[in-house]
């Protein structure tokens, strides 16, 4: 792996004196981020944290990025609480479009994805896709996919390593994906088995990005 991306998806948790605590965790240990070299680290955020978030990173000046984890499908205009691309551009580059959770519980199909990718883009925001599988279909235009098996989110199972480098490889050399994620109980005590895969560019962390202690660990060791 090369170029590493550390994306954490904090989902429905978190408010903002909890991500006040947190963020004040990685300034205190800011040295261990400033000499990370070729990783990105992206921290995609309940909506209502962005600003503060946004705000709070470029006082203190700390190497971390910020995504969202959805987009409206429709552009500005009286969608009644909806958040659109052109807000989300002030605040963010990445956003996450097709998590396994908002397939399942918000039914979002492949339709709807489709246009939300296309707001992202015409937004000029970079759609990190996630894929359960190597038949999810992908938009044309995605670049940036994040394979998130189902029975290993959140459940302490993570996919096997070469499993996820298999998919990885295969959307890079079947479908032209310039990057590719992991994503599924990742931790710090399983990364070391992820590293040095030659598919995967970096993971998507949910539950242990929660804890800014375990996330700077897999970000140290991955
Ligand atoms: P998890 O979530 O790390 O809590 O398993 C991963 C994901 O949602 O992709």
């Amino acid at each position: 792996m090369n170029e590493l991306f550390l994306v954490a998806n904090w989902k429905s948790h978190m408010t903002v004196s909890q991500a006040r605590e947190w963020l004040d965790f990685m300034r205190e240990h800011r040295a261990d981020l400033e000499i990370l070299e070729g990783k990105t680290i992206i921290i995609c955020a309940p909506f209502t944290l962005l600003v503060f978030m946004k705000e709070y990173i470029e006082e203190h000046n700390l190497p971390l990025k910020l995504g969202a984890q959805d987009i409206s499908q429709f552009d500005e205009g009286a969608y009644t609480g909806e958040i659109n691309g052109k807000q989300l551009s002030e605040l963010v580059e990445y956003v996450l479009i097709g998590h396994s959770e908002r397939r399942q519980y918000l039914g979002e199909d492949y339709e709807l994805l489709n246009k939300k990718v296309e707001r992202a883009k015409t937004s000029g925001l970079m759609p990190i896709f996630c894929v359960q599988g190597n038949n999810t279909p992908v938009p044309e235009v995605i670049d940036f996919i994040a394979y998130e098996p189902v029975a290993a989110i959140g459940t302490g199972k993570p996919d096997d390593p070469e499993d996820a480098d298999q998919v990885a490889k295969f959307y890079k050399e079947e479908k032209n994906i310039y990057y590719v994620l992991y994503g599924g109980s990742v931790e710090p005590d399983n990364i070391g088995s992820y590293r040095n895969k030659s598919f995967l560019n970096g993971f998507l962390v949910g539950g242990a990005s929660l804890d800014a202690q375990k996330f700077l660990r897999i970000i140290l060791e991955s």
